[in-house]
């Protein structure tokens, strides 16, 4: 199996680790596939996220996405936060081997995880945006 130079840069030297003291949002999901774990804490201010933590019991392409995808919305509204896919954290590490795709749900999930709590908190939650967190149901059991 051959993994991409950020793959691995990710995986050795994880960006954001860690918690978030007074988190404005978690979200925490786990792979049914493996039993892995990511929790995702953020600091939300005037709808952008200003901080990103994370902590995943995981593989190392779990930990790799979880650390970009946590680089990726840092400093993005909590729409485009949404707007993540887990394609598209692949894409940000230059690709993962396709067996390894599932383990990229878990940072999409996670973050979406935490932005349903938002919702929900701030009660902007509503039956035109309850879809956007239906994956969630999918192929993640929301660990909390
Ligand atoms: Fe579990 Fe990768 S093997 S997330």
């Amino acid at each position: 199996m051959e993994y991409s130079d950020k793959v691995m840069d990710h995986f050795m030297h994880p960006r954001n680790v860690g918690e978030i003291e007074n988190a404005d949002a978690t979200g925490m999901v786990g792979n049914p596939k493996c039993g892995d774990i990511m929790k995702v804490y953020l600091k939300i201010e005037n709808d952008i996220i200003v901080d990103a933590k994370f902590k995943t019991f995981g593989c190392g392409s779990a930990i790799a996405t979880s650390s970009m995808a946590t680089e990726l919305i840092k400093g993005k509204s909590i729409d485009e936060a949404l707007a993540l896919t887990n394609k598209a954290v692949a894409e940000a590490l230059d690709g993962l081997p396709p067996i390894k795709m599932h383990c990229s749900l878990l940072a999409e999930q996670a973050v979406k995880s935490a932005l349903k709590e938002y919702f929900e908190k701030t009660g902007r939650m509503n039956d035109e945006n309850r879809h956007l967190f239906d994956m969630l149901d999918d192929d993640a059991h929301d660990a909390h």
